[in-house]
This record gives C-alpha cells, structure tokens and sequence, in this order.
C-alpha cells in the first residue's frame, strides 16, 4: 500500500452482493475515510461515494438502503434527490443535474475492487 493508500481495494466477492442491493465501504485517504456504496443493478455493478450532490451528506440514513421502492433509482432520504443507477446522474430532485462521484470498479476472480486512483473526488 503507497502512502495515498491501495490501487485496488478490495470490497467484497461479487456472489455476496444481490440483484438490488447494496453494500457500503470505506475508501482510505490520507486525512480522513471516505464512505462509498456498490449496488447490483440489472446485473451489473455500479460504485458511488456516498455523498448527495445537494448536500455532501450520505444518501442514507445509515441503513445501508439506497434505492426506492421500485429499485428504479437511487434515492436520498433527506430530501428526495433521484439519480439514475448505471449513471449516477441526478434525474429529479434537488441534485441540479449533478451526477454522483463515481468510484470505478474492478471484477477480478469473483471479487469486487475499488479503483481508488481513479475515483471522482471533485472538488474535495
Ligand atoms: S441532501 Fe440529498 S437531497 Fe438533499
């Protein structure tokens, strides 16, 4: 591991993660931990850090449920903000139009890796 952390971060086997579900991780930096999520849709994986565009706050309650009822989109519970799953960008909502930080994935022999050098910090 370099002193800005892993290349690959491991997340978790890719059978552990169902259609329609998600599951949270952290991304090591050097000042602090960035919380993320993977979630399976439509039989593929797509990674965000978990950080809403109209506040940088979790999409979350802490509950690790981010999709609504009909798994149609991404949801923040604070105050509604849709993004599309395979995109991460803002479909409705107080989002703007602004698209989630994407965190690229890696799939090698059944396990999910974050490509932490590629992440979308934006501005941070
Ligand atoms: S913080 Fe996400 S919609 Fe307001």
């Amino acid at each position: 591991m370099s002193s800005k952390g892993p290349a690959l971060l491991k997340i978790l086997p890719t059978k552990d993660l169902k259609e329609g579900k998600s599951f949270k991780f952290e991304i090591p930096r050097p000042d602090r931990k960035t919380e993320a999520f993977v979630v399976k849709w439509n039989s593929k994986f797509y990674a965000y850090l978990n950080l809403c565009r109209h506040w940088t706050v979790g999409l979350d309650f802490d509950d690790n449920d981010f999709f609504d009822e009909d798994k149609a989109w991404l949801v923040c519970k604070n105050h509604g903000a849709l993004y599309e799953p395979s995109t991460g960008i803002c479909q409705g909502g107080p989002c703007g139009g602004a698209g989630l930080y994407r965190v690229p994935l890696v799939e090698k022999e059944g396990i999910l890796y974050a490509d932490v050098a590629k992440v979308d910090w934006g501005e941070m």
